[in-house]
């Protein structure tokens, strides 16, 4: 892949992979201008707007970025300015592509735009859609994870660690599942490589805390706390011991 970055003024900013997309453009990002089309399949309510999309072979899936919290509900969708390279969006095309780079499995970046006005900007990012695959809150919801699933979940996020990338949101609807029983972690949205290791107990903390959480939400929701050693099992396996 060769990642492009084009700055057309008036604000706009483009980063793409340039073997998927030859010329990005505005419509691109307009989830209006794909509905016009009928080419949207579907779409998944997060905290952001996600849509799926089908186009010349290609599935895609484009989010607009959008805030939680109170501050959303005021700048829904608006963030400060401070360099096109330090946008939300142009970074998690970046780690995107890094990690694909390092073998991991997470969705490819195709495109990512940013537009600025005054003082703030607005972004949108397109991935490749991951096939045939469902997130873990789902499948938790239907029917339990085998050890050996729990075990994939743990190496899964042992492999993004050993890649130094610390993961904002390390919940259980942040990883994905195939038809192979693959895992692939999604949503990189404010997440960095740093260096050093304490971080990387936040992750895991974090993802057992979505756990129980949705254990209690859910009325039927099938993970039980043992399962969690069959995760860090698989972690503990996979980690790089620091240096
Ligand atoms: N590349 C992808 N392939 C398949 N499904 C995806 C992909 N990216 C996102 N999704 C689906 O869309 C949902 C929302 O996307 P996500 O990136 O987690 O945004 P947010 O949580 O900020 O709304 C995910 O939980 C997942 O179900
Ligand atoms: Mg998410």
């Amino acid at each position: 892949m060769a990642t492009i970055r084009r700055d057309i003024g008036a604000g706009h900013y483009f980063i793409f992979d340039d073997t998927l997309v030859s010329h990005p453009n505005e419509d691109m990002f307009s989830s209006h201008f794909w509905q016009l089309q009928n080419k949207v399949t579907g779409q998944a309510k997060g905290r952001g707007t996600t849509i799926f999309i089908q186009h010349e072979q290609q599935q895609w899936v484009l989010r607009h970025y959008k805030r939680g919290g109170m501050i959303g509900k005021l700048l829904s969708d608006q963030y400060f300015f401070v360099g096109v390279e330090h946008s939300r969006a142009f970074k998690e095309f970046r780690l995107l592509s890094l990690m694909q780079r390092q073998g991991l499995r997470v969705p490819v970046p195709v495109a990512a735009r940013v537009h600025r006005r005054g003082l703030i900007y607005r972004a949108d990012l397109i991935t490749q859609n991951i096939p045939y695959s469902r997130d873990l809150h789902h499948m938790l919801c239907e029917a339990p994870l085998s050890n050996d699933d729990w075990s994939n979940v743990g190496k899964a996020l042992a492999a993004m660690h050993n890649c130094q990338v610390y993961h904002h949101d390390a919940n259980i609807r942040n990883i994905m599942m195939d038809n192979n029983r693959h895992i692939w972690l999604i949503d990189f949205d404010r997440c960095e490589v740093r260096s050093g290791e304490s971080w990387k107990q936040s992750n895991l903390d974090r993802l057992l805390r979505s756990l129980r959480k949705e254990k209690e939400k859910n009325t039927t929701f099938h993970w039980e706390f043992a399962q969690w050693q069959y995760f860090l099992s698989g972690y503990k396996g996979a980690i790089n011991a620091p240096s």
